[in-house]
C-alpha cells in the first residue's frame, strides 16, 4: 500500500504514526504493518507509560512494559511520543486516594514527571485532559490539592529531566475553536509569561463520523501563533455500527478533512492514529454499539478512510 509516513515526511511533517499496546505485539500480521517505518514513523504506548503502569507504589518505578514499546520504536527507527505524565485516569490508588499536603503532592508530581521524561527521551504529554469541556479546570486529586500549581511543577520537572523533549498539553474537544480551546490558549500565555516550558498542544481528535468541528485549520493556526507546535495525537473517527457504505464514505471525508487541516499548517508537526486497526480500537469497549473508527478494518484490510488520509496529504 501507499506508505503514510513516507508521504507525510515528503511534505515536511515530522511523522505519521500510531498508538500500539503491549498485548497486541504477539499478532504477527499486525506487527508486520506496525513495524514498517515508512507506514508509521512514530509510535505511542496506549497504556504502558501511564502512572499505574510506571509507578504503582510511591518511588517504585517499573519501566519493563514501557521499555518494550520504547525499544520497539528504536529497533524500527521510529520516533516515540510519551503518554502521559499527569492524568486523572489510570492512576494507582496511592495517588488517587489523595490525602497529601500540597507540597507533598507537588513533590510526587515532580518526581513522577521527571523520572518518566528522564527515562524515555522523547516528546511527552506532560499533562493530559486537565480542563473540562466548559474550559474550567478538571476537579481531580491534582487540582483539588494544588490548584493549578501541579501544571507548572510537571512541566518544569519534565524540562529539567530532558532539555530536548518536546513538552505537550494533550486533550480532546480542542480541535475546533471554542471555550475549551480558549482555555488552553490562555494556559499557554500564562505558562509562557511565568517562564514555564510548554512546547506543544496535542489535539487528541477522537471524532464521530459526520461531526467534525468546523475551522480545524484556523484553530491549529491560532495555537501555532502562540508559539507552540501542534500534533494530532490520538486520531480516530467512530460510528454507530453497523458500518454502512455511506458511513464509511463519510468517514473517508472526515479523515481527509483533519489530515488536510494539519497538512496546511506548517506548525502542525505530525499525526498519530489511536491504533490503526478496528481489531484493537478502544472505542467498542467504551461506547457500546460504536466502533469501526480506524483506517484498517478488523482483518487488517484497508478501508476508504485510508484513501481519505492519502488524499488529505495531497489536497
Ligand atoms: O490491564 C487490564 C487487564 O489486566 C484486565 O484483564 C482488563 C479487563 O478489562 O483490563 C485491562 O486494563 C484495561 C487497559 O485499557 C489495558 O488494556 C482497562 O480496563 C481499560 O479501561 C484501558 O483502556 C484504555 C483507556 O485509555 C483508559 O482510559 C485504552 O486502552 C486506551 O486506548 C485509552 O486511551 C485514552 C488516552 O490515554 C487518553 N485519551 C483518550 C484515550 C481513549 O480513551
Amino acid at each position: 500500500a501507499t506508505e503514510l509516513n513516507a508521504i507525510a515526511q515528503q511534505l515536511g511533517k515530522l511523522y505519521f504514526g500510531t498508538a500500539t499496546d503491549n498485548p497486541e505485539l504477539t499478532d504477527a500480521a499486525y506487527t508486520a504493518i506496525l513495524n514498517d517505518r515508512n507506514m508509521f514513523g512514530q509510535i505511542t504506548a496506549a497504556n504502558s507509560m501511564k502512572w499505574d503502569a510506571t509507578e504503582p507504589a510511591r518511588g517504585q518505578f517499573t519501566f519493563a512494559a514501557g521499555d518494550v514499546i520504547a525499544n520497539l520504536a528504536k529497533t524500527n527507527g521510529q520516533l516515540l511520543r510519551g503518554h502521559n505524565c499527569v492524568w486523572h485516569q489510570q492512576l494507582p490508588s496511592w495517588v488517587s486516594n489523595g490525602g497529601f499536603s500540597k507540597a507533598d503532592l507537588l513533590s510526587i508530581v515532580g518526581t513522577h514527571c521527571g523520572t518518566l521524561v528522564g527515562h524515555f527521551k522523547v516528546a511527552w504529554d506532560v499533562v493530559n485532559e486537565i480542563f473540562n469541556d466548559d474550559g474550567t479546570i478538571r476537579q481531580d486529586v491534582f487540582s483539588q490539592t494544588t490548584g493549578m500549581d501541579f501544571i507548572a511543577t510537571a512541566f518544569r520537572a519534565a524540562r529539567a529531566a530532558d532539555p530536548n523533549a518536546k513538552l505537550y498539553a494533550n486533550d480532546f474537544n480542542i480541535e475546533g475553536p471554542g471555550v475549551k480551546a480558549t482555555a488552553y490558549q490562555n494556559l499557554i500565555r500564562t505558562l509562557k509569561s511565568q517562564g514555564v516550558p510548554i512546547d506543544g498542544i496535542g489535539m487528541q481528535s477522537h471524532f464521530i463520523v459526520g461531526e467534525l468541528p468546523a475551522n480545524i485549520k484556523q484553530n491549529i493556526q491560532d495555537f501555532v501563533n502562540l508559539g507552540v507546535e501542534v500534533a494530532i495525537t490520538e486520531l480516530d473517527v467512530r460510528m454507530t455500527l453497523p458500518a454502512t457504505a455511506a458511513l464509511l464514505a463519510q468517514q473517508e471525508k472526515d479523515y481527509q478533512t483533519v489530515i488536510q487541516a494539519c497538512n496546511e499548517v506548517p506548525g502542525c508537526i505530525g499525526v498519530t492514529l489511536w491504533d490503526f486497526t478496528d481489531k484493537f480500537s478502544w472505542v467498542p469497549g467504551t461506547f457500546a454499539g460504536q466502533g469501526a473508527a480506524c483506517p484498517w478494518d478488523e482483518n487488517l484490510a484497508l478501508k476508504p478512510a485510508f484513501t481519505g488520509i492519502v488524499n488529505g496529504f495531497s489536497s
